[in-house]
């Protein structure tokens, strides 16, 4: 992330350890974390901090997040080029984001539609933390002066709100935090449910059918694809009503490269099940690798938690300066 003679611009972006990513998160954010990696100054992070806005079991959380780190550089991710660091190892986000809570409005918070969701999925726990969420999320991004985020669409209003916080600090303050853009993939940013194909793809839903985990065996991904909700046009087409059918076509698009019009035309006078299928195929053939490299990776803890702490001491370098920044602006007495 440090720069060097040619200035890079820089790109941040995490994930939450609340389980094991879906296809979802594959396609709407992490393979354009890959893809992004080497063009810019990039840290990436599992966001453990933010899981615990929802209770988690303690021993389920450290086995996933050592899983999840093991699944960013399985996506291809290089600890040599990106920092990839746990943020609870980091100090300077939770110091971070309680400043920024200063600078934040309860009626702003209380518009988050994901704050609206959750806090009726969990409504025995409504806790502060799942209503100052995004201001942690903010604090991750500005601390790295992020120019770009890489998400799902599903954290675009989060992101907005980072800005507005970073605008409204700079304002009084001066130019502390670069304002971050979003990165959004113009497909799979909004991978959907194959069993309700208006809801979004989720590793939390209830419906195991619903989506593809993405260390899914080959017959578990081609079982859940068979099973997957179509409509009784029995015509590959993308179009409006056929959510569905939509839905696959965009997965197989992300998966292969193809456009949606050479689907079309790939499966012209074929049924859904040669469709699904082939969608399916595409999909194992995507994870595969990737899966390979998890099994391999997960063999060797040791290293994983050699990178992790050599991530999160460089995350911990970098993000201090603009914590210090921050600190001096807001008027914290200087030793
Ligand atoms: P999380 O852990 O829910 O998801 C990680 C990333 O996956 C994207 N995503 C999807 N994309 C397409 N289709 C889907 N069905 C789908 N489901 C999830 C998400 O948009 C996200 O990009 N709050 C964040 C984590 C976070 C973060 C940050 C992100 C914490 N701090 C700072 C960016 C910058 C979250 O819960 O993502």
């Amino acid at each position: 992330m440090e720069n060097t003679a040619e200035k890079k611009q820089k790109i941040l972006s995490c994930i939450q350890p609340s389980g094991i990513p879906t296809l979802g998160n594959y396609l709407g954010a992490l393979k354009n974390w890959a893809s992004m990696a080497d063009g810019y100054d990039s840290a990436f992070a599992v966001a453990d901090l933010h899981s615990i806005t929802v209770r988690q079991e303690p021993a389920k959380l450290r086995k996933q997040t050592l899983e999840m780190y093991a699944l960013l550089l399985s996506i291809g991710l290089n600890p040599e080029e990106s920092i990839i660091f746990v943020q609870s190892h980091v100090t300077t986000h939770a110091q971070l984001a309680w400043i920024l809570n200063c600078y934040t409005q309860f009626g702003e918070m209380s518009r988050m539609t994901q704050f609206k969701d959750k806090s009726q999925t969990h409504a025995d726990n409504v806790n502060v933390g799942l209503f100052s969420y995004p201001v942690l999320m903010a604090a991750d991004i500005l601390l790295y002066q992020a120019d770009y985020v890489p998400i799902g669409a599903d954290q675009k209003q989060h992101l907005e709100i980072a800005r507005d916080i970073a605008n409204r600090f700079n304002g009084i303050y001066g130019n502390v935090f670069t304002i971050p853009e979003p990165y959004i993939g113009k497909q799979g940013a909004r991978v959907m449910s194959l069993q309700e194909p208006t809801k979004k793809m989720s590793k939390s839903d209830a419906n195991v059918n619903g989506f593809i985990s993405m260390l899914d065996d080959k017959d578990t991904i081609v079982r859940k694809f068979k099973k997957a909700v179509t409509d009784s046009e029995a015509k590959v087409r993308y179009a409006e009503g056929k959510d569905g059918v939509n839905n696959l076509m965009t997965i197989y698009s992300c998966c292969t490269g193809k456009t949606l019009e050479e689907i079309e035309k790939e499966f012209d006078g074929k049924g859904y099940g040669d469709f699904k299928m082939a969608v399916a195929q595409s999909v194992i053939d995507v994870l595969e690798p990737v899966q390979n490299k998890f099994n391999d990776y997960m063999k060797n803890t040791d290293y994983l938690k050699d990178c992790a702490k050599k991530g999160a001491e460089m995350a911990q370098r970098i993000s201090q300066r603009t914590l210090d920044k921050a600190m001096k602006k807001v008027g914290f007495m200087q030793l």
